[in-house]
């Protein structure tokens, strides 16, 4: 394991959203000062050959504690997979949050149709999203804790994107008037079993193609 990430390069106006992606990937493992630590997981990974076409990868859940993500790498982006215990669940529910986000029942195409809901996931417990922010292409930080000052006044719980301060909610679900226009993408994903999680295939029956998203 390894300690991860945030990423918050400086804006240069004229920067266009793939040099600021590019910014973003190649500050992939930098430690962000104030958000959660967050590991990096690799034990369940296919060799590196493997990751670059873009295979599949296993993830073993049971190193996800309730409250706390991982990170791996996917198609080289950071994947996000949080446990979500029942009271975030309640909280990602409670309708004066809803009423703050852009896309609560995930209606623009950013993730497949078996995670097109308010959770935008298969199984509520587990949010499984990539780390790429929508506007110009961070990695957002971790905040999973609500707070009155921490990233910002009123704080919820969910991501923060430090490079200009767009909020995410647990499910990856983006803010109203932030920079960023759409929620987190969603890669393809199922479960192989109750505590294995596989990214970047399908479920049975689903032919979801990541690269049909809006924004990524
Ligand atoms: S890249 Fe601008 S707010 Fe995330």
């Amino acid at each position: 394991m390894a300690d991860l990430p945030s990423a918050s390069p400086d804006l240069d106006e004229t920067a266009t959203r793939r040099d600021f992606l590019f910014l973003a990937t190649g500050a992939f493992g930098i430690v962000g000062a104030a958000a959660a630590i967050v590991p990096l997981v690799s034990q369940l990974e296919p060799d590196a050959s493997t990751i670059a076409a873009g295979g599949p990868i296993d993830i073993d859940l049971k190193s996800v504690a309730p409250g706390q993500m991982i990170i791996v790498r996917w198609r080289s982006r950071p994947v996000f997979i949080v446990n979500r215990p029942a009271k975030l669940l309640a909280a990602l529910q409670s309708q004066p949050l809803v009423a703050l986000l852009s896309d609560p029942n995930s209606q623009n195409h950013q993730q497949p149709e078996y995670a097109a809901n308010w959770h935008r996931s298969i199984n509520p417990e587990y949010g499984v999203l990539v780390g790429i922010c929508t506007h110009l292409g961070c990695i957002p930080e971790f905040f999973p804790n609500p707070s009155a000052t921490t990233p910002t006044n009123a704080w919820p719980g969910g991501y923060f994107c430090p490079c200009h301060g767009s909020k995410y909610d647990l499910a990856g679900r983006v803010f109203k008037g932030v920079p960023a226009p759409y929620n987190l993408p969603v890669p393809p994903y199922c479960f192989v079993n109750a505590t294995t999680l596989r990214i970047g295939e399908n479920p049975p029956g689903s032919d979801y193609d990541f690269d049909s998203i809006v924004q990524l």
